[in-house]
């Protein structure tokens, strides 16, 4: 197991490896004081996992209850939000018990933002069941709900007190789904590190998990150290996803995160390239890299209906958007570009 200590508003561990779920309750004991866990997940994922975590709580001496919700992005919506607040009221959880967040990003969002408003704060252990949430959601404590009007319109930055990413879980995973996750990874590798790109340029998708996982995740801990509330590094972590907002957008969201979240690293990296912000062979790494992972380099969309979707993304700020602009491998910088300028940004990527 691999352990990544984080110390931001709240300090906790990051624990990386197999059999951590039929060990849950044993992870839990650490956190001081911690009577009663309700656990939340959704309905593709509970029965995968739910008894095992559950029964090792039960096992550990923990009182449970556990709240499933459909399985779906639509469902990180108030209604449930609110459904999941009555449910801990009604189990009569306090504020030194603990909730447990078993599934992706979904359940560790909404999961998490119940968990910074019940009682004004209680503790919240984000347990991981997809790479995507693995390497990234479920670290650092950005925790939200949808909106009618736009993803994660509404949330809180919340840090958890544990986060526990079980390898095995990610065996069950459809390729697909893995690939996703795999988008992020490959992120995090062209943002801050040289030395993986190179090494996942060797492996593509059959890399050592335990290995790769605890490097991104180790990047991310440092990022959010540096800048928890995201007023300044931590926006890099947005390389590919404004452009990436615009392509899920278009698509109706048929098209997965991990997906446009490639398509955009790709256009900003063409785009880098062709205005001499990159050398071309950068680019070509990078599009290369994407495409050793299966991920998608390319989209159907044109640039104008790109931007005006992008432009709706919550990143915008003013008359100014920030882009992330790949100069190198792990170089990349935050280039605020003004509205006007980011059509033709995007016409240069395409
Ligand atoms: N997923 C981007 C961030 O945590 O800031």
């Amino acid at each position: 197991m691999t352990t990544i200590e984080v110390h931001a508003s709240k300090s906790y561990q990051i624990r990386i490896g197999y059999d951590l779920l039929p060990t849950l309750g044993h992870h839990i004991s650490t956190l001081q004081g911690v009577e009663k866990v309700c656990l939340i997940s959704e309905s593709n994922v509970w029965p995968l996992y739910g008894d095992t975590a559950e029964q090792s709580l039960i096992d550990t001496g923990f009182e449970t209850c556990h709240y499933v919700f459909p399985a779906g992005e639509p469902q990180k919506c108030g209604e449930t939000f609110l459904a999941i607040l009555n449910f801990l009221a009604e189990n009569q959880l306090t504020r030194t018990d603990a909730i447990v967040a078993l599934g992706g990003g979904v359940v560790g969002d909404l999961a998490g933002f119940c968990a910074s408003c019940f009682l004004r704060g209680i503790r919240f252990v984000q347990v991981p069941t997809t790479l995507l949430a693995a390497v990234d959601s479920s670290v650092g404590g950005k925790t939200a709900i949808d909106l009618p009007s736009g993803k994660n319109l509404a949330g809180a930055f919340y840090q958890p007190s544990l986060v526990l990413c079980d390898l095995g879980c990610l065996d069950t995973l459809p390729e697909a789904v893995f690939l996703d996750g795999c988008a992020e990874i490959v992120k995090t590798a062209i943002l801050f590190d040289p030395e993986m790109f190179r090494s996942l340029m060797k492996s593509g998708p059959s890399f050592d998990r335990e290995s790769v996982i605890a490097r991104c995740v180790a990047h991310k801990r440092d990022i959010v150290t540096a800048d928890e509330f995201d007023r300044g590094q931590r926006q890099k972590l947005n390389l590919g996803h404004t452009i990436g907002h615009g392509v899920e957008a278009m698509s109706h969201f048929t098209i997965s995160h991990g997906k446009a979240v490639s398509i955009g690293i790709a256009i900003a990296a063409r785009a880098a390239a062709k205005l001499g912000l990159c050398a071309q062979e950068t680019c070509d790494e990078c599009l290369t890299l994407l495409s050793q992972f299966r991920l998608p380099i390319e989209t159907e969309y044109c640039a104008s209906d790109l931007c005006a979707m992008a432009l709706s993304d919550k990143k915008r700020s003013g008359e100014t958007i920030n882009l992330i602009i790949p100069h190198a491998i792990g170089d990349c910088t935050i280039v605020p570009t003004p509205i006007s300028q980011m059509e033709s940004f995007i016409q240069a990527g395409l």
